[in-house]
């Protein structure tokens, strides 16, 4: 049976454009199924050739679901392919690929800079876990990448950077960031779960590395949870065997719903990013708001920034009601169509306040100095009719 290409490379070495590969790439056409077919099993039949792959240090050798599964490979190769990557690994979470890349490639005595606008999970690991390694973290401004080479240190090893924070949604200088990765020779890792491939592609601007929470846009439909590292390929081989001692593998079955969803990340993410674009502006005139952040409105402070590394924008958005959080959530609570629920990134829009949800585990004195102030509101825009979401918005606020 023909399989797809694994990176839909036309014949003269080029490219198939990104919908064309978000579609094609990876995808496994066993017995001439249309569908990568789930493979849910723990283990395969152990041949010579597969043992010798495994014993020279082969990744992507079918031996045990651990280590990878048909599935997961699909995946991998889909990911690799949209984002321009040399290879990657699939992880059970989003936080199970950011701790193996950070435990996997960072030893006792080595330092990272980070920001305290990272999502809290990354944050809570870097601030209680990292430490008790012997991994030291500085903290500096995303925004400001001035303010990562000022932390540089003789022991520094790698620069982390959310291409958009989470919540705040300040647009990081990835060119800038990466210049000074090369000038220092430091790792420069990303996560780029908040643009996708599809809006941005930090690993053509010197990112080493690309982490995705695949939970979010890449799965797409709120139906699974997942994490991917793509990048550099001597990078990923070092990762592998870390991931094999961590643990954090994704089941099979897991990895087909992310095949299906990232089938169709090509169609959903400009409705996401137009919707959400739309509502900002909207909002940004609304009496009972006090500031919106998105970085399509000339307003952003990183407007400029974000023309430059992600002109397509994104689905998320964030806007402080005037009345502080007791407002924010008496006005999520009224809500009819959009639904009060941490996570992001699906077909549904979804709404939270950070400070009680994803963001709890931020001393709130940080979250307030990062602009986290009282009254914000994070809002994933999903792909519903934009007018119906203008609708309830609206209704909610009056
Ligand atoms: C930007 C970002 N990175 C990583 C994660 C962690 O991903 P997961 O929940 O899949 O572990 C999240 C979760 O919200 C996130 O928003």
């Amino acid at each position: 049976m023909p399989h797809a290409n694994r990176r839909m490379m036309t014949e003269d070495g080029t490219d198939k454009r990104f919908a064309t590969r978000s579609v094609h790439s990876g995808t496994q056409h066993i017995e001439g199924a249309v569908n990568t077919p789930i493979f849910q099993s723990s283990t395969y039949y152990l041949t010579d050739e597969r043992y010798a792959g495994w014993a020279a240090g082969a990744q992507h050798t079918l031996l045990y679901s651990r280590l990878s599964s048909v599935n997961s490979e699909a995946c991998v190769e889909k990911i690799c392919a949209m984002e321009g990557a040399e290879d990657g690994e699939l992880f059970a979470s989003g936080m199970a690929a950011i701790s193996t890349v950070l435990m996997g490639l960072l030893s006792n005595g080595d330092h990272i800079v980070a920001s305290p606008d990272v999502y809290g999970g990354t944050y809570g690991l870097m601030t209680a876990d990292l430490p008790r390694f012997g991994i030291e973290v500085t903290m500096a401004d995303m925004q400001d990448p001035a303010s990562y080479e000022a932390a540089i240190q003789p022991n520094t090893k790698m620069l982390y950077i959310e291409t958009l924070s989470n919540p705040v949604l300040k647009v990081c200088d990835i060119e800038a960031m990466a210049k000074i990765a090369q000038k220092h020779n430091l790792l420069l890792v990303v996560d780029n779960t908040f643009t996708t491939p599809w809006a941005c592609q930090p690993l053509s601007m010197g990112c080493h590395l690309s982490i995705h929470s695949t939970t979010k846009y890449l799965g797409g439909h709120s139906q699974v949870v997942g994490g991917a590292v793509v990048g550099n390929a001597g990078l990923i081989a070092e990762l592998f065997p870390k991931k094999v001692h961590f643990g954090g593998s994704p089941d099979p079955h897991a990895c087909y719903l992310l095949e299906q969803g990232m089938r169709t990340l090509a169609a959903r993410m400009p409705i996401h990013c137009s919707n959400a674009a739309d509502i900002a502006r909207r909002l940004d005139s609304h009496p009972l708001i006090n500031s919106v952040n998105h970085p399509s409105l000339p307003s952003h402070p990183d407007y400029e920034v974000a023309q430059r590394t992600m002109p397509n924008g994104t689905g998320m958005l964030a806007f402080v009601v005037k009345g502080g959080d007791a407002a924010a959530l008496s006005f999520m609570r009224k809500l009819e169509i959009i639904f009060e629920a941490t996570s992001l990134g699906g077909v549904e829009s979804l709404i939270e306040c950070p400070f009680n949800s994803s963001h709890m585990s931020i001393p709130e004195e940080i979250r307030h100095a990062s602009g986290v102030v009282p009254g914000f509101v994070r809002l994933s825009i999903g792909i519903e009719d934009v007018e119906d979401l203008w609708d309830d918005i609206s209704q909610a606020l009056s």
